[in-house]
């Protein structure tokens, strides 16, 4: 077991940016909301620049990295128009996620295996820009064993199957999480986690020793509206660290 690794938290701002879409205004400004979550105590801001724009928009992506005082991690479509614009603009931290038009969110991970030859050029290309990749992958072993091979330095394991579990298979599925960081942090790589994370099931996945960042979106942006977006980084914040405090007393 790998103990004492930081745990960050990046937040997700997408949902900002589709509420001012969906009128098309200037309010509410993902920027503003960043600035609130790093108060909060966000380590990074994380924003998917989808090719149809329905949320963030290119602009938005400069304000932020102009903004933003931690890190922005970009997530994004290995396409070459996306990757000619990110390495323009040069974000701490890219995350590679498969996407197609027609899903509510990013469904399942990037076939890595397979997809190998074309992956990895892209992933040079963002190294040589300075940009830290990091590969959105199910839980797999063999998606993990094609990413270390591929030589990306971080993945993002998807917890949305471990989140949308019902009671009989919830722990099957935070198994398959927590196997695939440690096999992960065997072959070298960062671990990162993100998909589906809420209030009420983050903290066993928190508690996995390897985790160095969750990136939420969704649930914090809803919780939000009810509370602010700083107050609503900072409750997420707690719950990841408590989770992780206790699991490394041994309490979990
Ligand atoms: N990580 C990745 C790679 C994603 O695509 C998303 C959704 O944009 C998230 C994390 C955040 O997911 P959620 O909005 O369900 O918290």
């Amino acid at each position: 077991m790998v103990r004492g690794r930081r745990l960050g938290l990046g937040v997700n701002v997408d949902h900002v940016a589709t509420i001012r879409q969906a009128r098309l205004t200037d309010y509410p400004d993902p920027v503003a909301a960043a600035l609130a979550a790093e108060r909060g105590g966000a380590s990074g801001i994380t924003i998917h620049l989808r090719e149809d724009r329905r949320h963030i928009q290119d602009r938005d992506v400069e304000g932020l990295l102009a903004a933003v005082s931690t890190k922005v991690n970009l997530e994004m479509a290995a396409t070459p128009d996306i990757v000619e614009l990110a390495c323009r603009l040069r974000p701490a931290d890219c995350c590679l996620v498969p996407e197609k038009r027609q899903e509510l969110t990013t469904e399942g991970g990037l076939s890595v295996a397979g997809n190998e030859a074309r992956l990895e050029p892209v992933i040079a290309r963002l190294d040589a820009a300075g940009i830290r990749t990091s590969l959105f992958i199910d839980p797999d072993q063999a998606e993990v064993e094609a990413a270390a091979s591929v030589g990306a330095p971080v993945v993002e394991l998807h917890t949305g199957s471990y989140a949308e579990a019902g009671t009989a298979r919830s722990q099957a599925e935070l198994e398959r999480v927590a196997n695939a960081a440690t096999l992960a942090a065997t072959r070298g790589l960062a671990v990162n986690g993100g998909h589906g994370l809420t209030l009420d099931n983050v903290g066993r996945v928190a508690a996995i020793a390897e985790m160095e960042e969750l990136n939420i979106g969704h649930s914090i942006v809803a919780r939000a509206l009810m509370v602010g977006i700083e107050e609503a980084t900072r409750e997420m914040l707690a719950a990841c660290l408590s989770a992780r405090g206790s699991a490394a007393a041994g309490a979990l």
